[in-house]
């Protein structure tokens, strides 16, 4: 298949990338390098600069490029930002997907798989989470994503367009050959900046509460492994071929780990010692987030090759070691 990857030069559209070619797909990427690193791609992978809300460019990648499906990964992603300035994600997270939605149907391609994400749930009532659980985000990040999950659904009745949501839980790891992975600027994510206070890049990992009703008092969530969120968005793709169907998928492992056994995890896999600052809790963390992906195990004949948090740490430690700075830009 050719698939467009929007946000390919990103941290899991890149990883995206190269797993669609080691599945024998062409990929054809679109990324304005807004956060994402040309670096990221093999040279061999055809490139183009530019922002998906350009419908003539977009256009243009449809008819030349023969595309079959789309990919979108081109979201921004920082949950904080999105409540400080709720219009730059309204913008690019929403509209830019109207926009996009529509120069597809506009050239013939009607195979769309999105990046969703565990926020649409907002706090969780019961766990695991299924794919069933009442959707209240509490950010626009969230937000965002569920409105384009609605605005998918009416476009599959309306427009015959074929659709698959996989709503990620934290994304984490790198390429196990060391050869890409998570550089995020700035970066928010537990692992690498765990990995980063252990290098001395930054003073310390801050933590965030230590009475969440947990076993050891720190907040419990659903670490996936890139490569793992990769294979399942390649699987899926036997989900897109009858016109105006629309499926969701959880992809976690269902086995989550504290923050404290995220440290102690890095603090093994390193062999450094992580500083750490206590701080009070933030609003809006729940106790415990993690997945029931048996619908994705079951349907995408999804496997998890990561199951352990040591093992995703590991791909992270190779990556970051080597990268201390990130990709060369
Ligand atoms: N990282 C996670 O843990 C996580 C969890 C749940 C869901 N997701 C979703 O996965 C997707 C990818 O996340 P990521 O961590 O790889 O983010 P990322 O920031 O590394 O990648 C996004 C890429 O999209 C590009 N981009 C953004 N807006 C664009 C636009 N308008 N036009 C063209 N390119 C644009 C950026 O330059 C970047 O390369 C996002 O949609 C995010 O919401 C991520």
């Amino acid at each position: 298949m050719n698939v467009l990857v929007i946000g390919g030069a990103g941290y899991i559209g890149s990883h995206c990338v190269r797993q669609l070619i080691e599945a024998g797909h062409r990929p054809v990427v679109l990324d304005n390098l807004v956060y994402g690193h040309k670096g990221a791609l093999l040279p061999s992978v055809k490139f183009y600069k530019g922002n998906l809300e350009d419908k003539k460019l977009v256009g243009e990648i449809l008819d030349n490029e023969k595309i079959d499906i789309v990919m979108h990964f081109a979201a921004f992603i920082n949950v904080g930002e999105s409540v400080t300035n709720p219009i730059k994600y309204y913008y690019n997270n929403l509209s830019g997907v109207i926009t996009l939605i529509e120069a597809m149907l506009e050239h013939g391609v009607k195979k769309f798989v999105f990046s969703s994400t565990c926020a649409t749930y907002g706090m969780p009532q019961k766990l695991p989470l299924t794919e069933d659980h009442p959707q209240l985000p509490i950010n626009p990040y969230g937000q965002t994503k569920l409105d384009v999950e609605n605005f998918l659904k009416a476009c599959a009745r309306a427009y015959g367009l074929s659709f698959v949501a996989l709503r990620y839980f934290n994304a984490s790891g790198a390429a196990e050959d060391g050869s890409i992975g998570e550089d995020h600027k700035p970066e928010t994510h537990i692992i690498p900046l765990t990995i980063f206070a252990a290098m001395g890049k930054r003073p310390s990992i801050s933590v965030f509460g230590t009475d969440y009703n947990t076993p050891d008092g720190t907040c419990l969530r659903d670490y996936v492994h890139v490569d793992d969120l990769c294979r399942a968005h390649i699987s899926a793709f036997s989900k897109l071929e009858t016109p105006g169907s629309g499926n969701f998928y959880n992809l976690g492992t269902g086995k989550p780990n504290s923050v404290r056994e995220i440290i102690s995890g890095v603090e093994e896999v390193t062999g450094l010692k992580v500083p750490v600052e206590y701080g009070p809790r933030r609003e809006g963390d729940p106790d415990a987030l993690y997945a029931d992906s048996s619908k994705a195990l079951k349907e995408l004949d999804w496997k998890i090759k990561f199951m352990d948090v040591r093992g995703i740490i590991e791909t992270a430690w190779r990556w970051h070691k080597n990268n201390p700075d990130g990709f060369a830009e």
